[in-house]
């Protein structure tokens, strides 16, 4: 059984470069849309090998009390965890949803130390047999938080062995076959269940049902962004200012995983140029180096926002044509690239197909059509 434990140089903001571009001909000789090379992997908000080593375990919110942002789902769990505790139960099974790196298994950790029991963290696709789930649950102990990431990717068998388990601590299994086939039922201790999904649609709905308390973690605002750059700042022992920490935040998507890796290429960058203190501009400087756009976007972010301006006069365009065009699957489009460009507004997705906004033209240089410039 499986137990895991746990791009280009951009374009400075449109204010700064009032003159649009016009033709596909100058975009073409634009550094900022063509294709990455080395280091496209610095923007995507899933975590990288590397990043489940000791030293991220060091730098993750131990506590309610160090961990920043999330504010209403933490007053949410805060309150189910006051009450349980005053029951002597168990957390209701509690089911995180959310794109990814936005901190599901941090909660999920911090959930468990402030409930004072343990935690298991698994994923689906580790839980492809049932045996390997079975597992899982009978060596759970009381109170325990089983964590589960990708929930949305268990096999149907895994999954119907969680229905008795999560609804009544009980673990149905089937000894035999055909007609003398008989059903058995293991008690189980009880435990709260934490699922995490970036594809809350994709749960099917007797699963869904089975969660008291389904939340959604949401992107991270700039100030809470540089928060979190300063906290792992210090604990890395790197120095930075509010601004450098700042300009860090800005350029990570709304994404923590992405704000301490770019904080990390930020202090190679200063080491090397024998600079102690990370402000504003040197912060800048080295995230240009890397290629990271201002806003934080990457190739593929402007590749699909200049092919719907360039080619489809703005939109609406088909998911299937923009996968096409960026070389992306449909699915990394939708949970990864289109939640934050929607986010920033330089993206609107209709029944019809993705728009680009007025402010995704201006973004990337380009005159916004009349009808959408009297929008400004
Ligand atoms: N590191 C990563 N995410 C964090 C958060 N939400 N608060 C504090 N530090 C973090």
């Amino acid at each position: 059984m499986a137990i895991i434990s746990s791009k280009k140089q951009p374009q400075e903001p449109n204010q700064e470069r009032p003159e649009y571009r016009k033709s596909p001909k100058e975009t073409a000789g634009d550094k900022s849309l063509q294709q990455p090379s080395e280091d496209s992997k610095l923007l995507q908000p899933e975590a990288d090998i590397d990043e489940k080593g000791k030293q991220e375990e060091s730098i993750r919110p131990q506590r309610f009390a160090d961990y920043i942002g999330q504010k209403d789902l933490k007053d949410v769990l805060d309150i189910a965890i006051k009450a349980a505790k005053l029951r002597g139960e168990v957390l209701d099974h509690l089911l995180l949803y959310g794109p990814p790196g936005l901190g599901k298994t941090t909660m999920a950790m911090i959930l468990a130390s402030e409930m004072g029991v343990n935690y298991k963290i698994t994923s689906a696709p580790a839980l492809e047999r049932p045996r390997d789930i079975v597992g899982l649950l009978v060596n759970l102990q009381p109170g325990d938080v089983l964590f589960i990431d990708e929930i949305h990717r268990l096999s149907r068998m895994s999954e119907e062995i969680l229905y008795p388990a999560m609804e009544d601590f009980r673990l149905d299994i089937t000894v035999g076959k055909g007609p003398s086939a008989r059903t058995r039922s293991l008690p189980l201790s009880k435990f709260t269940l934490v699922g995490a999904t970036t594809r809350v649609g994709a749960l099917t709905s007797p699963l869904r049902d089975r969660f008291g308390l389904v939340q959604k973690l949401r992107f991270y605002e700039v100030d809470e962004l540089s928060q979190i750059v300063l906290r792992t700042a210090n604990l890395l022992n790197t120095g930075i200012t509010t601004g450098g920490a700042e300009e860090v935040a800005r350029r990570s998507r709304g994404t923590p995983r992405i704000a301490n890796r770019l904080l990390k290429r930020v202090r190679d960058y200063a080491e090397v140029k024998k600079i102690e203190e990370v402000d504003e501009t040197l912060a800048g400087e080295a995230l240009q180096l890397f290629q990271v756009d201002p806003c934080g976007l990457d190739w593929t972010d402007r590749r699909m926002l200049s092919v719907i301006i360039e080619q489809f006069n703005g939109g609406p365009v088909g998911l299937e044509t923009i996968a096409a065009t960026t070389g992306e699957d449909t699915q990394t489009i939708e949970e990864v690239y289109e939640p934050y460009l929607m986010q920033i507004g330089y993206l609107s997705r209709t029944s019809r197909g993705r728009i680009a906004t007025p402010a995704a033209y201006q973004h990337l240089g380009f005159k916004p059509p009349t009808q959408q410039l009297s929008l400004l």
